[in-house]
């Protein structure tokens, strides 16, 4: 390494898979664990109930596919689904809960399914170990853990159930999913101009003032800049890889594009992991049709904060595979991410997944969900409570959408017709078992309780309120409210002992004091806050 300028030079001339920019990446991913979702990696779009059941119907297309054609294999040996890179863990708890939900409600509850959640870091798999949404499934034996590395070759070993997968032990085929996953793994860089091939190396360099132990702190102050050399065909010495970049070269006018050499190594272990039989459904931003490879100036990569991500060639992925004998269905191009299906069969031979696909990756998808989802969060507050509703049913009553929304609910929930309140209220358990939690997010048990509070169900506002007490922790409206829920149930010994502890958290509330006076006194006097239209109003927001 020379300093140049006050510049570092960290490499130069470097193949793009071989460049320190991964291993910065991994760096990244390994030091933050679960805190690389506090406000840095985006990660809703891909960890959300609804596109966690696009992929359990997919699952399910599949398993109903398999109980026809092979159903003593299907009835007697688990499915393995393997989810690599899973991070916060969020998308798998939608995932698993759901997939168990569809297996019950057709009959299938007895088909074994094991979902494996995986990471190459330790960091996010203690995470996992305390979560307490995942325990019960992993006591069930629904989940189990095991670290994977998509740049190694090792064995995959379950953490609890001490099983190793491997060609022997999968026989039903290995259902892996790969979210925001390839946009943050290996590639090449090729550029083709009047049908030459041209590798692109970098070179890497940073100003010092963002360096620290000789590697850089904020990857958006990195400078990258490219060297194009000639290559001639047989560049990788793999007949699938080679045959696509001759393909790229003969049929791409000019451009930049990424060559997913580390997906590449994933399709191959994949293969023989599961003796050539998988299916695989990836979400993320990237390209699927070849001619929108065509016309690009640039190399497609992304700098946010302390990490990078890239556009995935998922043209390449499915090429790359159905070179070797595999198929692949991309998506038709939204905007945003894409979900992409590559499996080691012919997809249309496989009618129940090929109609899941269909309906919910071309269909109306987990891309088409965002979008709307958006344009939702926008407008919210111009939102009647009936429109909400619906809302939160196509989201799958998700705990992320209700956080966002919930102070609009009970600012109108007053003036909403019953059947809508009756409506939301059925749907508030939905809510809640949907609650994952993760650092620095708000506890959406609190947020139910409100919502019943709001409502004067106070048998099911103190019943939340209880349960959110280990998450959110000993705050004054919680004790405030729930003491408020206590009184209205005619429990005033319970009530006026959370007032007192109210009044410990903040000793400023007059309101308060006028309760425990008004409960100490036998309930004479003027009832505290009685003047006022509506108690609930103190409810916390
Ligand atoms: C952008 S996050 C995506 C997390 C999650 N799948 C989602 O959709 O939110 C990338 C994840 O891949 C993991 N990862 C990075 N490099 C990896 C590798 N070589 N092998 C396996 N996982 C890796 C990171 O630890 C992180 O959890």
């Amino acid at each position: 390494m020379q300093t140049d300028n006050r510049k570092v030079i960290i490499e130069q001339g470097k193949q793009f898979s071989k460049s320190a920019m991964w291993r910065i990446q991994r760096n990244y991913f390994d030091r933050e664990g679960i805190n690389a979702w506090v406000n840095q990696v985006p990660f809703y779009i891909t960890s959300n109930p609804f596109i966690a059941r696009t992929y359990a119907r997919i699952v399910l297309g599949m398993i109903r596919d398999r109980l026809k054609t092979h159903p003593e294999q299907t009835k007697n040996h688990p499915f393995y689904i393997l989810e690599i890179g899973t991070g916060s863990g969020r998308f798998s708890y939608y995932f698993v809960k759901t997939l168990h939900e569809l297996l019950d409600n057709a009959g299938l509850s007895d088909i074994q399914v094991c979902h494996v959640m995986s990471d190459f870091t330790k960091s996010n798999m203690r995470y996992w170990e305390d979560h307490h949404a995942l325990k019960p499934f992993v006591e069930k034996g629904w989940v189990d853990f095991a670290l994977y590395d998509m740049e190694a070759d090792r064995p995959i070993s379950l953490i609890y159930s001490k099983k190793h997968l491997n060609a022997e032990t999968i026989i039903n085929p290995l259902v892996v999913i790969g979210n925001y996953i390839f946009d943050t793994s290996l590639n090449d860089l090729f550029a083709v101009r009047e049908k030459q091939l041209y590798e692109l190396t970098v070179n890497v360099a940073s100003e010092e003032s963002n360096m620290k132990d000789n590697w850089p702190v904020e990857m958006e102050k990195v400078d990258i800049s490219y060297n194009a050399n000639k290559i001639d065909s047989n560049y990788y010495g793999d007949s699938s890889a080679d045959h696509l970049l001759e393909e790229y070269r003969t049929t791409l006018r000019e451009t930049v594009f990424l060559f997913p050499t580390g997906a590449f190594h994933v399709l191959r272990f994949l293969k023989k992991l599961s003796n050539n039989n998988f299916l695989l459904i990836s979400t993320d931003k990237g390209n699927g049709a070849k001619h929108t490879l065509d016309g690009a100036g640039r190399p497609p990569i992304y700098f946010h904060g302390s990490f990078f991500s890239v556009m995935v060639n998922f043209h390449a992925m499915g090429q790359y595979l159905k070179n070797g004998g595999g198929d692949y269905f991309v998506q038709t191009p939204r905007k945003g991410i894409k979900t992409n299906v590559f499996a080691s069969f012919g997809l249309k031979e496989m009618p129940e997944t090929w109609q899941a696909v269909q309906d919910g990756v071309e269909g109306f998808s987990p891309a088409d969900y965002f979008t709307l989802h958006r344009r939702m969060s926008d407008s919210f507050q111009e939102c009647t409570l009936d429109t909400i509703a619906s809302h939160l049913q196509l989201a799958n009553w998700d705990p992320h959408i209700y956080l966002k929304i919930a102070s609009r609910i009970i600012a109108i929930v007053e003036q909403a017709d019953v059947d809508t309140i009756h409506y939301l209220s059925q749907n508030m358990t939905k809510i809640a078992a949907n609650f994952y939690d993760m650092p620095k997010t708000e506890c959406v048990l609190f947020e139910i309780a409100v919502f019943f509070h709001a409502t004067k169900n106070y048998v099911e506002a103190k019943r939340y309120y209880e349960e959110a007490l280990p998450f959110v922790g000993e705050r004054f409206g919680l004790h405030y409210n729930l003491a408020l829920c206590l009184h209205y149930l005619s429990d005033d010994v319970t009530s006026l002992t959370h007032f007192k502890r109210a009044l410990e958290l903040d000793s400023t509330s007059k309101e308060t004091q006028e309760w425990i006076n008004y409960l100490e006194k036998g309930k004479t006097g003027p009832k505290p806050g009685s003047k006022d239209t509506s108690d609930e109003k103190k409810v916390e927001e």
